[in-house]
């Protein structure tokens, strides 16, 4: 039994079955009746110790269409607000017979502590600024879905990289699947060590987009600036931000018409997107909250149905038919 908390986790055959599972998954939700069979009887918990909309909900629809009992719980209003311990709570849900936990909390490498801690597979679902990984394969699922295979696709992630788990997952599962990442952000947005990264930086992001300083650009990605992470000094005023690296109407001149635009959300519109970025028939921002749940399905299924590495359970084409 294995769980997924970083998006190293997952080689490129591991990653590729996960986003080929979700492509069949993803006829489901254009069925009248969503559901299928085969996490019945399954009992999975979303312990979510930090505010969500998209994931956690999603991870709830994407349980609740394979047939498993889903439970949410939230550090608001769970004994985590009268003083409890992480290892406390999570070994009190985990007591109760849990198949699979969803966790999401404020401090990195909460998720593997608690896989360390409880027996069933643990999905990390968010843990800090360090990884958010089902993020990661759904925003490939959406980039495959505009340009086919990734390999060799640029993608330019653009923001708040310091405090970002998607940036570090999506770095890291874009190239397992061979496509290139440069990131763009000021200085002070940038996190000590990203040289190291297998990734292109940079500080300019209109030379990025037109293409100067690096190769032709298939993909955008804003990330959301964290003013929950940040404790002031990372840059001057909102409105220079804008300036400087927000996806204005300009900007979205340089990109070729074609060229994608993905955001995770929440969007802080007129900070690092632009209302008409958003709202341009190049967004893909719903796209991304729809791959969400056929990923997340994918992933349920391949923790709980077979292994991850895609071992036992039945072939998600044989469940997908056999429900019809
Ligand atoms: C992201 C997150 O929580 O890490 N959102 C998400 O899961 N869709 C990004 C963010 O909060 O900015």
């Amino acid at each position: 039994m294995r769980s997924l908390l970083s998006a190293a986790d997952l080689d490129r055959d591991e990653a590729l079955a996960i986003l080929d599972a979700a492509a069949q998954m993803q006829a489901v939700q254009s069925r009248e009746v969503k559901k299928l069979p085969p996490l019945r009887g399954r009992t999975v918990v979303n312990l979510f110790f930090e505010d969500s909309t998209r994931t956690r909900s999603s991870f709830e629809i994407a349980g609740k269409w394979l047939s498993a009992d889903v439970v949410n719980i939230s550090a608001k209003g769970s004994s985590v607000s009268k003083g409890e311990s992480l290892r406390d709570t999570v070994l009190t849900v985990a007591a109760m017979g849990v198949d699979a936990l969803v966790v999401r909390h404020n401090a990195s490498g909460a998720a593997h502590r608690i896989a360390g801690w409880v027996d069933c597979p643990v999905i990390n679902a968010g843990d800090g600024t360090h990884e958010h990984p089902t993020q990661a394969l759904l925003d490939a699922y959406t980039l495959r879905s505009r340009l086919g295979d990734l390999d060799g696709a640029h993608l330019v992630i653009v923001g708040d990289i310091t405090h970002s788990r998607v940036a570090r997952s999506d770095v890291l599962l874009m190239n397992t699947l061979g496509a290139r990442v440069t990131l763009v952000a000021p200085p002070t947005l940038l996190p000590a060590g990203v040289g190291s990264w297998p990734c292109g930086v940079s500080w300019d992001l209109d030379a990025t987009l037109s293409g100067k300083t690096h190769d032709d650009v298939d993909a955008v990605m804003m990330l959301r600036v964290q003013h929950e992470r940040m404790n002031g000094g990372y840059f001057p005023t909102p409105r220079e931000y804008a300036i400087g690296y927000g996806l204005s109407p300009q900007r979205l001149e340089l990109l070729g018409e074609r060229v994608p635009i993905l955001h995770p959300g929440p969007m802080n519109r007129g900070l690092e997107i632009s209302a008409a970025a958003a709202d341009s028939p190049r967004a893909m921002v719903l796209d991304q909250v729809r791959a969400g749940v056929a990923v997340r399905m994918a992933v349920l299924y391949r923790l709980l149905a077979g292994g991850i590495d895609g071992s036992a359970g039945a072939p998600v084409a044989a469940v997908i038919e056999e429900a019809k």
